[in-house]
């Protein structure tokens, strides 16, 4: 089965084609440079920059496949959770494409696409396991008993990990996108330097909370003045350890409590090495099995779409036209 995955939902625009489970083209287009000196997304502009790129961008991930649109089996497109005007652009082409050659297609949900990431890198990747899906968006933890089922067990009570990062990077004046750079200068700096604080649940919920980090950090930051070069690496460092014992520390707690031995670390912040490293050496300590998409199938990209929307279509689902795009849309 060959399946055109398109993805839109936040600042990247990314088309790609997957045969038989085996990728055959994976393109992404990143807004980074058009956001940039806003310091975060502004959607209208990632709306207008995904109608001048979008066409292109498939038509490259189907060049590069060596495939025509008539030779696909059908079509899988992002269609929530996300900016509306952002995924309606990648809507819109995959219904425009599905109608003029007369194919099948489905709408995907960005986060099952993020789990399904985990497959394309681990065809081994079997049930039951438990995802944390660490993003821009959201910071949540998944069971995943069975192929396409999934049961939320926790998330984040206000910033996603991502968007810590990315307000972290921004008081620190390192640019946007924030993860990658706050974590090239946390590699100069000391971890143990600042104790900023771990977010205590108090109802005992497996849920995350990064804005008290946040302010933290904020105030560290004010109360210091300027910074030094090895300042400023001292609060990357510190802050990336306190948010990989958050995450790491209340994934194994999950697992634990619900019996599960295998762990999926998946979406942008599963990038992260400091973070990847951590979780390995927990689930190493305790025999748990665990694994993460290579960094470029952590960031947003096609090639998940296209996963989860071959297995929906082979199970039969199809979409129609009516399928809308949906800033919200629960997984679970
Ligand atoms: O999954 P993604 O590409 O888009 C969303 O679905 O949100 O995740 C983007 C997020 C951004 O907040 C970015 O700063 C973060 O992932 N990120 C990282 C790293 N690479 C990307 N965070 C920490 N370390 C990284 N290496
Ligand atoms: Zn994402």
């Amino acid at each position: 089965m060959r399946v055109l995955g398109i993805e839109t939902s936040c600042d990247e625009t990314a088309a790609a084609v997957l045969e038989d489970g085996a990728l055959r083209s994976n393109v992404v287009l990143s807004q980074d440079a058009v956001h940039r000196s806003y310091g975060g997304v502004v959607p209208e502009l990632a709306s207008r920059r995904h109608l001048e790129v979008v066409l292109p961008v498939v038509a490259n991930a189907l060049a590069d496949a060596g495939v025509t649109l008539p030779e696909l089996d059908g079509i899988a497109v992002t269609c929530g959770p996300g900016l509306v005007g952002s995924l309606l652009v990648g809507l819109s082409v995959a219904k425009g494409f599905a109608y003029a050659h007369g194919l099948p297609f489905v709408g995907v949900n960005h986060l099952e696409g993020h789990i399904f990431a985990g497959f394309l890198a681990d065809p081994g990747l079997s049930h039951p396991f438990l995802a944390l899906v660490v993003s821009g968006g959201h910071t949540a933890l998944y069971a995943c008993p069975a192929p396409l089922s999934y049961r939320l067990i926790g998330q984040t009570r206000d910033d996603a990990a991502g968007e810590a990062f990315d307000k972290v990077a921004k008081l620190l004046g390192l640019g946007y996108p924030g993860g990658p750079a706050v974590e090239r200068v946390a590699r100069e700096g000391d971890p143990k330097a600042i104790p900023f604080p771990v977010a205590q649940i108090t109802d005992g919920a497996p849920d995350f909370s990064f804005s008290g980090l946040k302010t933290a950090v904020s105030l560290y930051v004010r109360r210091q003045g300027p910074l030094t070069a090895a300042q400023t690496a001292d609060v990357c460092a510190s802050f990336q350890g306190t948010v990989v014992k958050m995450l790491v520390r209340k994934t194994l707690r999950a697992a634990v409590r619900h019996g599960i031995r295998r762990i999926l670390l998946t979406g942008g912040v599963a990038a992260n090495q400091a973070l990847r490293a951590a979780l390995e050496a927990e689930c190493a300590e305790r025999g748990y099995a665990w694994s993460a998409p290579p960094p470029v199938l952590c960031t947003d990209n096609a090639a998940m779409i296209a996963a989860a929307g071959a297995a929906r279509l082979a199970r039969g689902e199809r979409a129609d036209l009516a399928l809308n795009a949906r800033a919200t849309l629960p997984l679970a």
